[in-house]
Order: structure tokens, then sequence, then C-alpha cells
């Protein structure tokens, strides 16, 4: 067994949804209340990802950002040593996805090599949508990244998108 460790980002707009992600992934809850984050969360886990005829024991640093415009100016100090980006926009705000170039950008710009996954997230909420799933798919493949439609509420796809960033970052 190989053990390796990650550190991921989690970038996109205020209440997207990034921290209500990684507490999905990370302890199985949700909340539906918004508390902000300032700065920047730390989180992690481990998990066992298939690696050619091997496994890898991967632990994924989770740097869970805040998406606040004050934060914009300093976000960039957090990105260093990031070898992957989990990019998030919410499905009812089409703006959010509009955003995603940027960020991407900016880990570009501190590591070139870094690999990204989409999560269009509050699939839940079926009424509210304002984004297709093609309209995901079009910025995702420009970026080479997986994609997947979640919900931090259900819970739908949230571990399948972080495995398989896992995935891009072990292979
Ligand atoms: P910042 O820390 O300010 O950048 O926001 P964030 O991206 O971390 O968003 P957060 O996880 O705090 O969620 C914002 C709000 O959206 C909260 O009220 C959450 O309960 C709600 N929310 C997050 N994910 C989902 C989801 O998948 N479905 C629904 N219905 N609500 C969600
Ligand atoms: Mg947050």
């Amino acid at each position: 067994m190989i053990t390796l460790a990650k550190k991921i980002c989690l970038l996109g707009d205020f209440a997207v949804g990034k921290s209500s992600l990684v507490r999905r992934f990370v302890y199985n809850i949700f909340r539906g209340d918004y508390i902000s984050t300032i700065g920047v969360n730390v989180s992690r886990k481990t998990v066992i990802i298939p690696c050619e005829s091997r496994v890898v024991e991967l632990t994924m640093m989770l740097w869970d950002l805040a998406g606040s415009a004050e934060f914009d100016r300093v976000r960039i100090n957090y990105l260093r040593g990031a070898a992957g980006g989990l990019l998030v926009c919410d499905l009812t705000r089409p703006e959010t996805l509009d955003s995603l170039q940027a960020y991407a950008r900016d880990m570009l710009n501190v590591n070139p090599t870094v690999r990204f996954a989409i999560a269009a997230n509050k699939c839940d909420l079926i009424d509210q949508q304002r984004l297709t799933p093609e309209q995901v798919e079009s910025v995702a493949s420009d970026l080479h990244a997986p994609c997947r439609l979640t919900s931090a509420k259900t819970g739908e796809d949230v571990e399948a998108l972080f495995r398989q960033l896992g995935q891009l970052l072990v292979d």
C-alpha cells in the first residue's frame, strides 16, 4: 500500500455550498443555516483509491476557502502547494458558473499541473435550476475536469466526485 497526502482547495463564490460539500463528504451531515467561512477551514479525509494493480491510501487535505469578495485579494496566498481544485457553482445562480474560470486561472498560475473537478451544487432545488448540465459541461471540458450535479443536502454524487478528483491526483 502506498500512502499519499494531497492538498485540495475548494473554490467558488459565496454560499455555493463549499463548506456543505466538505461537511457531507467528511462527516456525512448537512446543515441548512448559512455560516459563511472566514478565511479558511482545513479538514481531511483518507480514502482508498485503486491505482493500476495496487491501491493508494490518499489523505485529502481539504482547504475550504471563503468565497466572499473581501477575501478576493488574499485568497491566492492559500493556493500554494495544492494538487487539486474542487470548483463549485450553484445551479440556481448562473453567475457562479462564470466565476469558475477566474478561480481556475488563479490556481493554474500557482501550480500549472493542478487537476480540477467541478461540482454543480444544489441539484435538489429542482424548481430553481437556472443552469443546464450542458452549460456546466462546457466549462468542465475547457478545464479537462470531470463534473457532476451534486447536492450537499441529499448527498447525491458528493462522495463520487471527491473520489473522482482523488483518482486524478494518484494516476
Ligand atoms: P462561503 O463560506 O460564504 O464561501 O459559502 P459556502 O460556499 O461555504 O456555502 P455553504 O456551504 O455555507 O452553504 C451556503 C448555504 O447553502 C447554506 O444555507 C447551506 O445550507 C445551503 N446549501 C449548501 N449546499 C446545498 C445543497 O446542495 N442544497 C441545498 N438546498 N442547499 C444547500
Ligand atoms: Mg464556506
